[in-house]
C-alpha cells in the first residue's frame, strides 16, 4: 500500500486528475465510486477539470459501492441521489451508464451485480472511503474476506457516524446493500481517502496491525496496486511506524 499524506485541495487534485488521465487513456474504462464526504471534492474537481479540459465521460461506465436498504433513489439520503446530485449531474455520462446497487428491490443487485462489473471488463480504479470502525463501502467488521454483492446490518458505529446526514438517528437505515470484500479486491486499482481525526485509528491499525476481519481495510494488504490518501488529522496517530 502506498501512503500519500497531503492536504485536502492536493489529494483532490491528485485523485481526480488520475482519474481523468484513465479517461483520456481508455474512454470505455470503469470506475468504481464512493459516497461520503471524503470522495466529494474529488468529485468536484472531476466535473470543473472534464469541462475545463472537454473530456468526455460518454464511453464511461460507473459502479458504486454501496445502497441503504429501504430508501428510494429519489430519497435525499440515498447514495443514487447522492451521485446524481454531486457528480453524475456534473458531467456527460448518460444515466444509463451509471449503476449503484438498489436497495429497495435488492436481491437483483445481490445476484447480478458482480456479473454485470465482471461483463464490464472489472474496474479500472475504485475509490474508496473508509468508517472510523475501519469498514469499506459498507463491510462491518467481521466480514467475510470472500463476500460479494450482499445486504448487511449496520454496525451501531456506523448508524451514529452517519446520522449526521439524517434529521435523527431513528432515520437511519439499519440495513445496507454493499459490494462484498471479493468484489472490492476485484478491482485494478483501489484509491482510499481517508480524512478527518476520526479516521485516526482506523489508519494507525492499517499501518500497523496485520490482515484482521476486525479491521475490513486490512484485507487491501492483500492487493498490489492500493493508494491511500490521507489529510494529517488521519494520519496524525502514525508517528512513522508502518508495516504496509
Ligand atoms: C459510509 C459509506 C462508506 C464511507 C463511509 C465514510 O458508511 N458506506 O462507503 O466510506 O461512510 O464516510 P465519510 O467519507 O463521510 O467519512
Amino acid at each position: 500500500m502506498n501512503l500519500f499524506i497531503l492536504n485536502e485541495k492536493e489529494i483532490n487534485e491528485k485523485i481526480a486528475r488520475e482519474i481523468l488521465d484513465l479517461v483520456k487513456d481508455k474512454p470505455s474504462c470503469v470506475l468504481g465510486l464512493a459516497t461520503g464526504s471524503s470522495p466529494l471534492g474529488v468529485y468536484e474537481e472531476l466535473a470543473i477539470l472534464s469541462k475545463k479540459e472537454n473530456i468526455s465521460f460518454k464511453d464511461v461506465t460507473t459502479f458504486n459501492l454501496d445502497e441503504y436498504v429501504g430508501l428510494n433513489p429519489s430519497h435525499n439520503q440515498s447514495y443514487r441521489y447522492f451521485m446524481n446530485d454531486k457528480l453524475f449531474s456534473h458531467i456527460d455520462i448518460p444515466i444509463q451508464n451509471t449503476n449503484v446497487p438498489d436497495g429497495i428491490n435488492y436481491q437483483d443487485s445481490m445476484d447480478y451485480y458482480d456479473q454485470k462489473i465482471a461483463l464490464k471488463g472489472g474496474i479500472d480504479i475504485q475509490l474508496l472511503g473508509i468508517g472510523s470502525n475501519g469498514h469499506i463501502a459498507f463491510n462491518e467488521p467481521g466480514t467475510s474476506c470472500d463476500s460479494f454483492t450482499h445486504v448487511v446490518d449496520l454496525k451501531e458505529s456506523t448508524i451514529k457516524d452517519n446520522a449526521r446526514f439524517f434529521d435523527s438517528i431513528n432515520d437511519v437505515p439499519r440495513k445496507a446493500i454493499t459490494m462484498g470484500l471479493a468484489s472490492i479486491m476485484q478491482a485494478k486499482k483501489i484509491i482510499l481517502i481517508a480524512k478527518g481525526k476520526n479516521k485516526a485509528l482506523a489508519i494507525r491499525r492499517l499501518f500497523t496491525e496485520g490482515i484482521d476481519i476486525s479491521l475490513p481495510a486490512s484485507i487491501l494488504k492483500k492487493h498490489d496496486n492500493v493508494d491511500i490518501y490521507c489529510d494529517e488529522e488521519a494520519a496524525s496517530l502514525l508517528k512513522g511506524d508502518r508495516a504496509c
